[in-house]
């Protein structure tokens, strides 16, 4: 079954809303997607791995403690969408590529959080379709795709609906890797998409009928990279 990756951004996962209701939905509508392809998810850690992250670099914490924190949370999300997908899901989070690889062997869904130091889930879920063989990669976050430039301080930026992987790279160039600033997506996942030719497509999260859309790999609202 052809495999499709999914970087489940933190922000998209948890929120100030009732995260529980869509949880469900969600875990509902990738059950569904997984009826006729494999579904691998990264779930990243959002504004509780931000508190984490701050308190502990207030209180003196080296960077790759804080990444160790980061990488605790972003485990913690992928647990609790696991949950709600109940025995689908692999129960036991994989922490490496190589684990995520086998768990999906035994499971129509894999769920996932980061892997190592200095690198975001965006980064890890890039690696992961090109382990798994993914030609496909959808990014699920809080915007609706790609900009011109950035939509909340321009009122001029547009939507990108269609880009090229070099034209991606270097939009988000110059943004640093790893210490979480909000980028439609990370530039080391954005290189690693490039040479190895994944096309990533960028999705409003908590638009399920929109986000099956583009997993199935039909028409959707959004940034297709390619
Ligand atoms: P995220 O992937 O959620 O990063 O991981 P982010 O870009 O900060 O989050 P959003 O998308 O803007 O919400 C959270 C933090 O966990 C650590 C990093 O410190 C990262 O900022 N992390 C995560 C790692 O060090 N390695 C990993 O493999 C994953």
């Amino acid at each position: 079954m052809e495999p499709v990756v999914l970087s489940l951004g933190g922000s998209v996962l948890i929120t100030d809303g009732d995260d529980v209701a869509y949880i469900r939905d969600l875990s509902k509508m990738l059950v569904e997607v997984s009826e006729s392809r494999k579904v691998m998810v990264v779930t990243g850690g959002g504004r509780i791995a931000r508190h984490y992250i701050r308190s502990a670099r207030e209180l003196g914490a080296s960077e790759d403690v804080l990444d160790e924190m980061g990488i605790a949370v972003t485990r913690l999300n992928a647990r609790l969408l696991a949950l709600a997908l109940g025995d689908r899901a692999s129960q036991t989070i994989p922490e490496d590529y190589d684990e995520a690889v086998s768990a999906a062997g035994s499971h129509s869904v894999v769920v996932m959080g980061g892997v190592a130091p200095g690198i975001t889930t965006d980064a890890v879920s890039a690696t992961l379709a090109e382990r798994a063989g993914a030609r496909l990669l959808v990014n699920a976050t809080s915007v609706d795709g790609a900009y011109t430039s950035d939509p909340r301080k321009d009122s001029a930026a547009k939507r990108i609906p269609e880009m090229s992987h070099e034209a991606l790279v270097k939009l988000v160039a110059g943004t640093p890797a790893g210490a979480g600033p909000n980028v439609v997506f990370d530039p080391t996942g954005a290189r690693v998409a490039e040479r190895s030719n994944i096309t990533l497509a960028i999705v409003d999260g908590r638009r399920l009928e929109n986000l099956r859309s583009a997993l199935l790999g039909q028409d959707f609202d959004g940034t297709t990279v390619h």
